[in-house]
């Protein structure tokens, strides 16, 4: 029997139609002639403890390493990360926010890509970020990344999840909100994902005001 969810999931966008839709209409903020990915991108209150530890593990390498950005939206977060890194691919599903990055950003270790991270072959790299963009997607797009992600050897993943005790992983159609809506967050080592890895650590939490959940990273070695 088909719930409402699967009623509501037919007649949505395919996620690079939304997600193209979001930075036309501005729907994470910013002002009308601007890509703006939302204030986790941008609130340096969530930004900075994430950039200092990201930055100090690349640098814990002898030799820079090549990275991998999911989902690298307006770039503001790669922009201050890709001089810490031998070759840097940021990818985004949607065209016109990598049109916008590739007039901002020019550099000879730096290359942009218009990919759907959950259906496209990514490049090789040493370590994957996915920050704030799993959260955005539908379970099953989640699974088909998390599958490709076996590929690399770390994984740098950002969520936004509640503060409170919550059931992981409540499935959502693919857009602007996130799962926090339902009282649920991602945790992609808890079922239906069981994603496997050799260490996860925790980088970095931050606690939002006024209720607004707590944005977590963690590093995967796989
Ligand atoms: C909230 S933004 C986060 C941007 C950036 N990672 C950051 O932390 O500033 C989420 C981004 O994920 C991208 N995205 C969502 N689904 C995607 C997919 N299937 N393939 C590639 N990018 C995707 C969106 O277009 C959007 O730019």
């Amino acid at each position: 029997m088909k719930t409402e969810y699967d009623r509501n999931k037919k007649k949505t966008w395919p996620t690079k139609k939304a997600m193209e839709q979001i930075y036309d209409q501005n729907l994470w903020g910013g002002n009308k002639d601007e890509f703006y990915s939302g204030s986790g991108s941008h609130n340096p209150i969530i930004v900075e403890p994430y950039l200092e530890v990201v930055i100090n593990f690349l640098k814990s390498f002898q030799e820079p390493i090549t990275v991998l950005d999911l989902g690298c939206g307006d770039f503001n977060i790669g922009g201050q990360l890709f001089a810490f890194s031998k070759k840097f691919i940021a990818i985004d599903i949607a065209v016109n926010v990598i049109n916008y990055n590739k007039a901002k950003y020019s550099h000879n270790n730096l290359e942009f890509q218009c990919l759907d991270i959950s259906k496209d072959d990514l490049p090789k790299a040493d370590v994957v970020i996915l920050r704030q963009v799993l959260q955005h997607v539908s379970n099953e797009e989640v699974q088909s990344v998390l599958n490709k992600l076996k590929e690399y050897k770390y994984v740098i993943l950002t969520e936004h999840l509640p503060n409170q005790e919550f059931i992981p992983n409540k499935d959502i159609i693919s857009g602007q909100g996130i799962r926090i809506k339902s009282q649920s967050g991602l945790i992609i080592t808890e079922s239906p994902f069981k994603f496997k890895c050799k260490k996860q650590q925790e980088l970095a939490s931050t606690i939002l005001d006024n209720n607004k959940g707590v944005i977590k990273t963690w590093l995967f070695t796989l």
